[in-house]
């Protein structure tokens, strides 16, 4: 077996590891990255787009920003609609910030080219067999890489090698209190090539459920419309996927025109809020989707994987510089309060605009009512726009 020594070893090359790698080093601090996956199947894999401010920050902070600067889209609002009327959340003018749609794996890709531009190392197609000693000062990594068994030892192991990687579960079951809740829909996406409906994104509570209007660039429309669990994505035809979203954008004064195009990519994801807790065993700190799960309505999922890296980053940093342990002991308690919000915020959008296939009349009153009161109240607007671009890092 190769045995190999770093300061952090970081298991997971996703956005999380990927930054915690670059703000590591803009603090000196040396790290190795283990990516299961081959690089292009990490760089092509679709996922979110809406960027909090912060998450923009701080992919300017390490040099990733100038692609997203060029072609991102800085979105001031967005648009709820139901019962055929909308409303619009001016998050500009009731909260003084904006959001910005790059998407995920366009970060990555920058993420990636910067890492390898620097020399410094990043592996794919490394498979982390077991996180070790975690209860030690000195963890180790095992892996498999080009055939061979190896192993890293470091000061300290992320594991950020989402909800189903194996770091988590190097923390004892015994320590760990996991809360939660799987959703009776899932969301089909799809990426096409025609320009978005809607210069804004558009949240709809339609009469058969959920439809979300996105985009990726102005020549790219994203979209998503809720289906039963266990729907195979090739069992919609594209019309039947328009149809849907027309139905459930339509405004009751007909002035919505809903644009098709050539569909491009397809999937279903299932929706699922997980939160283990805490967030650090020993030596071994978790970050992102290996830790939470946020249902994707309301996009936190990603800009929470950069928060907790930021917490990290700053915790570690203090502790190389002084061996004052007390911002890493306080990781999973300062990273836990905005995930729980984060949770919060994500299930109230998801079961506000989403139709339980079994729902009570009860619940379905009470989401149309909350609808009604975003409506009516610019200070419940005000608490969505505030919770959607991003609370402060450690404020709430
Ligand atoms: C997108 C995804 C989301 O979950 C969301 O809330 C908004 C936008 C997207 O993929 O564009």
């Amino acid at each position: 077996m190769t045995g190999e020594r770093t300061q952090v070893a970081i298991v997971g090359g996703g956005p999380a590891g990927l930054l915690l790698s670059h703000l590591l080093r803009a603090r000196g601090i040396d790290s190795v990255v283990l990516e299961a996956r081959p690089r292009d199947r990490v760089e092509t894999r679709q996922r979110a787009g809406i960027l909090e401010h912060g998450t923009v920050d701080v992919l300017r902070e390490v040099g990733a920003a100038d692609r997203m600067d060029r072609q991102g889209l800085p979105h001031d609002g967005f648009e709820l609609r139901f019962e055929g009327r909308s409303v619009r959340v001016d998050m500009a003018e009731l909260t003084g910030r904006n959001v910005m749609i790059w998407a995920q794996t366009e970060i990555t890709k920058d993420l990636i080219a910067l890492r390898l531009d620097q020399g410094e190392p990043l592996f794919f197609e490394a498979v982390v067999i077991a996180v070790d000693d975690v209860d030690t000062d000195s963890p180790r990594v095992r892996y498999r890489y080009e055939g061979a068994e190896r192993e890293l030892r470091a000061d300290v192991v992320v594991g950020a090698d989402g909800f189903h990687g194996v770091s988590r579960s190097a923390i004892p079951a015994s320590v760990v209190r996991t809360h939660e809740r799987v959703y009776p829909y899932s969301w089909l996406g799809i990426l096409a090539d025609v320009a978005p409906s809607s210069e804004e994104l558009i949240y709809a509570r339609g009469s058969s459920g959920f439809a979300l209007g996105s985009m990726r660039s102005p020549s790219v429309t994203r979209a998503y419309i809720q289906v039963p669990n266990g729907t195979d994505a090739s069992s919609w035809s594209d019309d039947a996927i328009w149809d849907e979203l027309e139905a459930r954008f339509a405004l009751e004064d007909g002035s919505f025109t809903l644009a098709r195009g050539p569909v491009t990519d397809k999937s279903v994801t299932a929706m699922r809020s997980f939160v283990g807790e805490p967030m650090r065993h020993g030596r071994l700190f978790l970050a992102g989707d290996a830790a939470h799960i946020v249902p994707p309505t309301g996009a936190k999922g990603l800009n929470l994987a950069v928060a907790d890296v930021r917490v990290l980053a700053e915790a570690l940093g203090e502790w190389y510089s002084t061996k004052d342990e007390t911002l890493l002991d306080a990781y999973s308690q300062t990273a836990l309060r905005r995930v729980w919000r984060a949770s919060h915020f994500s299930w109230t959008m998801t079961t506000m605009l989403h139709r339980d296939p079994d729902g009570d009349p009860f619940e379905e009153q009470l989401a149309l009512s909350h609808l009604r009161l975003i409506e009516a109240s610019e200070s419940e607007r005000r608490t969505i726009a505030e919770n959607y671009r991003g609370l402060t890092l450690h404020g709430v």
